[in-house]
């Protein structure tokens, strides 16, 4: 695929190769994440990094990603401090801010306003998460990860046995996991959810019509049995109309080191987007499992800076470049 110039807005935009081709050049960003060598590709380049919902990942890993090629960031943070709050249009937003910068990063509280947006835009936009529609650059940092460690504990690719818990209704980042992992051959997937948080059809279809098992159950124990990968996710509950509401279901699933060890393989490998809710009334992931060694998340969130450097590095059609634009570290690292 030829990345140069383009919005990466979700994951339908993508097809195998042009997944591997993202995880390809990710990978080569691997010395100057770690801070063996710097990389200056983007200097003078800079990133407009807009996100009008609350993230730390996201938000910091696209910055820190576009610093560690060399470019500078600007940040504006939530709606309040945008003029998108006195009726300026998604459109008049992105034509005023493709006039100030190379790249966007764009988070927004609505489903496809980033796509809207893209639309006014001049410059690449990259889709930080829109809404419970779709995170398509948390599902390469996924996909990344899944492969990394199944390399990792030498497990095969051959087929690949993942389980989505938690609200599967409302988060992103299952919805852009599952289309990214139904572009490969024999994915066996496991939905866990209350029926009131089940996987949307639409995402179903997807992974049905690309020929991959799919089974679907509401008991954590089942749906832990005979996994590689359990992905637990967060009840969204600022989706939720209420708060009453949201609490029905926090709590609901839970992972801790015990339960690991009653229904998992040892080999499992533990996922979570992150944040995880660590409040007692949610606690999806118990920090019990901090010590366990296939307890991913992390290495998932570091990941996270590798794929947006490859993204980054693609649309703006430097990734060719990097060794040219090379250099030694000269300041302590313990990475
Ligand atoms: N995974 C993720 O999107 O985290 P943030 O909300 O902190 O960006």
């Amino acid at each position: 695929m030829d990345f140069q110039g383009k919005h990466i807005l979700s994951i339908e935009q993508f097809d195998r190769d042009a997944v591997e081709q993202v995880l390809a050049v990710a990978r080569q960003m691997t010395p100057y994440v770690e801070r063996k060598k710097r990389c200056s590709v983007l200097d003078g380049a800079v990133l407009a990094s807009l996100f009008f919902e609350p993230s730390t990942r996201t938000r910091v890993s696209f910055s820190s990603a576009f610093n560690l090629l060399g470019g500078k960031v600007m940040e504006t943070v939530g709606m309040g401090a945008s003029s998108l709050t006195k009726g300026e249009s998604l459109f008049d937003t992105a034509q005023v801010i493709s006039g100030y910068a190379d790249a966007i990063a764009m988070r927004h509280p609505e489903a496809f306003s980033v796509s809207q947006f893209a639309d006014g835009a001049t410059v690449p936009v990259l889709n930080g998460g829109d809404g419970s529609n779709e995170h398509p650059t948390q599902a390469l940092l996924d996909t990344f990860t899944i492969f990394d460690e199944l390399k990792r504990l030498g497990k095969s690719t051959d087929t690949i046995k993942v389980a989505l818990v938690g609200d599967l209704k409302n988060g992103r980042t299952v919805h852009s996991l599952s289309r990214i992992l139904s572009l490969f051959p024999n994915i066996d997937f496991t939905f866990v959810s209350p029926s009131a948080l089940a996987m949307p059809e639409k995402i179903m279809n997807v992974c049905d019509t690309q020929g991959h098992r799919i089974s679907v159950t509401q008991d954590l124990s089942t749906g832990l049995q005979n996994q590689d990968v359990v992905y637990m996710t967060r009840v969204q509950e600022e989706r939720f109309d209420t708060q009453e509401e949201a609490n029905l279901y926090r709590g609901k699933y839970r992972l801790t080191q015990s339960i690991y060890d009653q229904y998992c393989d040892s080999s499992t490998i533990i996922m979570h987007p992150l944040p995880r809710d660590s409040r007692p009334e949610a606690n999806e992931l118990s920090d019990d499992l901090n010590r366990n060694p296939n307890l991913a998340i992390f290495r998932q969130s570091n990941n996270g800076v590798k794929v947006r450097m490859a993204l980054f590095a693609l649309v703006l059609g430097v990734d060719q470049q990097l060794k040219k634009h090379e250099s030694d570290v000269q300041w302590f690292s313990r990475k």
